[in-house]
């Protein structure tokens, strides 16, 4: 692939036929160093499944599956369809609000690339654009719908626990969040009081991140970052304890709640596109080739991680328990469906 795409002419666009193959596609672009987007524009054209909820506060309305084009795009017609379920016109509403903090997502973002430049430079290769996308939610919202109500970004964390606790019956709760990343933050304990107030007691930040540990194994094991998790969850129960030693030294905790990664595991948080690093292949072996036949060491590498991301959000939510001495836990965030 690296030969044919360094004999196209330049710039060009290439449509792949799913997003596993556009992944292929810009790492071949990687190894031939030519540059995604300016000489080869990459589209692919599947992604995970979105979900969207529709819900009051303290009782879900309705609930439903639809695949999305993007996780990140402006998906006009789920809105559509979330609205036409609850039975309302976009001019009903009077407030919109987004799962994502933009201007404290940049700045943690800018933060992070100075600390670890130069090697975090392949962050510029697409993350700019996200946070471009994000940015002009309110404009396309307000021109395709003709609509005036007050647009909110909202603190990523505190969405999570939001979506947790206000469709919960409980009167107030221990709140634990863990997922990929927030803007900053990549797990959060929290105390929700009755009346609704969040606060935060305790967070680990980004790239230590128990979610990023996830898409980066999911990826070793030949499986989709994202996407995939629910294989390598799948795979767990037929592993054996010879990795799980290694994946506590990987997936440290403070014994206060919060949980460090070792980095010199990682490539993700240079913004690469192969998410481990050579000192993760030398201790576990090449990664698998997706699609290829299954081995004794991808399983135990799976065992391993779901063994430990119990061990770490059981002794989390021992933490929050004598923080906050409420019986009452909410949890969301992606990780939080691993256990
Ligand atoms: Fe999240």
């Amino acid at each position: 692939m690296v030969n044919w795409l360094v004999s196209l002419p330049k710039p060009v666009g290439i449509m792949a036929c799913n997003d596993d193959r556009s992944q292929h596609v810009s790492d071949a672009c990687q190894a031939a160093n030519i540059s995604v987007p300016n000489n080869v524009a990459i589209i692919g054209v599947d992604n995970d499944e979105m979900i969207c909820c529709l819900a009051n506060p303290g009782r879900a309305l309705d609930q439903f599956e639809r695949n999305a084009k993007s996780w990140f795009r402006f998906d006009a017609k789920a809105i559509e369809t979330c609205l036409e379920a609850g039975g309302i016109e976009f001019r009903d509403l009077d407030h919109v609000a987004f799962y994502w903090d933009v201007r404290k997502g940049v700045w943690s973002f800018l933060f992070h690339v100075l600390r670890h430049f130069p090697k975090s430079l392949a962050y510029f290769d697409h993350q700019p654009g996200i946070y471009g996308r994000f940015r002009s939610l309110p404009k396309l919202i307000r021109k395709k719908y003709g609509w005036n109500g007050e647009f909110h970004f909202l603190d990523h964390h505190r969405n999570h626990i939001a979506s947790s606790f206000w469709p919960s019956p409980f009167p107030d709760a221990a709140a634990l969040t863990v997922d990929g990343t927030g803007e900053w933050e990549t797990s959060v304990m929290a105390r929700v009081h009755g009346d609704g107030r969040i606060e935060i007691l305790r967070s680990s930040r980004y790239p230590h991140s128990v979610g990023k540990l996830w898409e980066t194994v999911t990826q070793y094991l030949g499986f989709r970052p994202n996407s995939g998790e629910g294989k390598v969850m799948g795979l767990a129960p037929y592993g054996r304890p010879t990795f799980v030693d290694d994946f506590r030294r990987i997936l440290e905790s403070d014994g206060e709640g919060r949980i460090r990664l070792d980095l010199s595991y990682f490539d993700f948080h240079y913004g690469r596109s192969r998410k481990y690093s050579k000192k993760f292949i030398e201790r576990f072996g090449p990664a698998r080739e997706p699609e290829s036949e299954m081995q004794e060491r991808f399983e135990d590498v799976a065992y391993a991680l779901q063994t430990v991301t119990e061990e770490r959000l059981l002794e989390m939510a021992h933490v929050l328990h004598g923080l906050t001495d409420c019986p009452r836990l909410a949890m969301a965030g992606g990780v939080s469906r691993k256990t």
